[in-house]
């Protein structure tokens, strides 16, 4: 059975997050999407909420499983007997940490191949980031996430985002 990770913080999970987990689900038997305990990052969601809401916008695709971690990356695919790691890339600016982490976990763990995949060029510059930024400044993001997301967003951001 081919299976494959894609990890991340999903601080929140985007379209085009999940756009990355739809194409994945078309090469690979079972995705698990891994999202980072990244506590140290201080993230807009704790990681139960991310989860939970990243459940819910893969519920149509049963061969989608969300877990958390926290460690190394390359510990977490040995624990579910992956070796391969699913990561997005929107721009030419994303490749250089892309492929500094890509190599480190080749190196800590040999036998880990990481898939480069493209979304769909109308989520090219979508980052949890940038969506937070603008939701918070009451900026129009509900193209660029599910619509749970949106109204966490909104729940958490206060007055400045808007529906
Ligand atoms: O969505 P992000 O924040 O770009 O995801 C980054 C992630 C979670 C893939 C990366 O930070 C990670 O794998 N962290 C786990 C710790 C680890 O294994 N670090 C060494 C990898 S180079």
């Amino acid at each position: 059975m081919r299976n494959a990770v894609y990890p991340g913080s999903f601080d929140p999970v985007t379209n085009g997050h999940l756009d990355i987990i739809r194409r994945s689900t078309e090469l690979f038997d079972a995705v698990i999407v891994a999202v980072l305990e990244n506590e140290g990052k201080a993230p807009l969601f704790p990681v139960v909420e991310r989860v939970e809401i990243l459940r819910e916008c893969v519920r149509d695709l049963p061969t989608v499983e969300v877990r958390s971690f926290s460690g190394l990356l390359v510990n977490f695919l040995e624990s579910v007997d992956a070796r391969v790691v699913v990561r997005g890339i929107r721009a030419v600016s994303d490749y250089e940490y892309e492929l500094q982490m890509a190599l480190m976990n080749r190196e800590l763990a040999p036998g880990t191949e990481t898939i480069f995949m493209i979304p769909a060029v109308e989520y090219t510059y979508v980052s949890s980031r940038l969506v937070k930024e603008v939701c918070r400044l009451g900026g129009d993001i509900s193209r660029l996430v599910p619509p749970l997301v949106l109204e966490r967003l909104v729940e958490k951001l206060g007055n400045g985002a808007r529906i």
